[in-house]
């Protein structure tokens, strides 16, 4: 999809300044422990990234915008409301010399799903922006603070290597490093509203997540801690969408798998693999069975 001004004048027709990767952001673990005066909930989750996601590319242009392109191209909004705008706006009011750029966002997640989607493109937004269009010399990095005005997601999406979030998300911490992880992502084809589903959790006064291994050995201890966590937005997300379900069982199900629960307020349900030809084999699979299903193997 292209805005009004169309493809012909968009990028691709200038030099490329620069290009940057939009990692799908998975919570392999989220647990909802509090809920703050003014409606957000408190967070203490485990997130990893994912070798696939969205990408950005700058070209210089004399007609600045946004094209948007990619197989979840449709339905998203190139106007002054969208994330990576609302990110590039930012970046110049606090000083960077943003000039005349034409972004191209190819988009590769589904919308609304769970895995970080917009709040990747605002953060890969930024990271773009501070290479290519950098703030006066001396001046610091503006970054982190407009991730957490962008989104809750945003800062932890700035970041994108595995981390603890706590917080309404914006809280960052390392994690013990964690061994390749051989995932599958399957999406039903539904978009979720997130507040919608934080409606309708029942209880946010959770326990956080158990204290940490000084380091996960291999892929089945990060398995066998993960059992005694949970993804609590999963039992109202489901409530609402019985379709999850259908994908958390039929990812249960699959030869090899470790572990599937729900990604963020979901739709995608995340499967963890022993290795990548188990999940390759369980992605092809399953796509077979559900060709309406957005199936990907890929590894964090
Ligand atoms: O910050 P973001 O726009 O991603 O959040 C979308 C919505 O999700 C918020 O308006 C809020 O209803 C809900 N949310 C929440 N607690 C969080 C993050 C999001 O209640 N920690």
């Amino acid at each position: 999809m292209t805005d009004a001004n169309g493809p012909a004048h968009g990028a691709g027709t200038g030099a490329v300044l620069g290009a940057e990767f939009a990692p799908a952001k998975i919570n392999l673990a989220l647990h909802v422990t509090g809920r703050r005066a003014g409606g957000y909930h408190l967070l203490d989750s485990l997130v990893v990234f994912a070798a696939i996601g969205d990408s950005i590319v700058a070209t210089r242009s004399d007609l600045p915008g946004l094209d948007i392109d990619g197989p979840f191209a449709d339905g998203l909004d190139t106007g002054p409301d969208n994330l990576v705008h609302r990110a590039a706006r930012a970046h110049e009011a606090a000083g960077g010399r943003v000039g005349n750029l034409r972004l191209r966002l190819t988009k590769r997640l589904p919308v609304a799903s769970g895995i970080g989607g917009g709040s990747a493109d605002a953060a890969a937004t930024l990271r773009l922006l501070a290479a290519i269009a950098p703030l006066p010399a001396g001046q610091p990095d503006a970054a982190p603070a407009i991730a957490a005005t962008l989104g809750a997601d945003v800062p932890m999406c700035l970041r994108s290597t595995p981390l603890r979030a706590t917080g309404i998300g914006e809280r960052l911490a390392p994690v013990p490093s964690l061994p390749r992880l051989p995932i599958i992502l399957v999406n039903p084809g539904v978009a979720v509203s997130t507040p919608a589903v934080f409606q309708r959790l029942e209880r946010a006064d959770n326990p956080g997540l158990p204290a940490f291994p000084p380091e996960f050995a291999d892929i089945a201890a990060l398995a066998h801690w993960l059992r005694a966590t949970r993804n609590d937005l999963e039992a109202p997300a489901t409530a609402a969408l019985p379709v999850i379900d259908d994908v958390l069982t039929t990812v249960r199900a699959a030869a090899n798998c470790l572990l599937a629960r729900m990604s963020g307020s979901g739709a995608t349900v995340f499967g963890l693999f022993a290795d990548d030809e188990a999940a390759t084999s369980a992605a092809a699979r399953i796509a077979a069975l559900h060709p309406d299903w957005w199936v990907v193997a890929t590894h964090a």
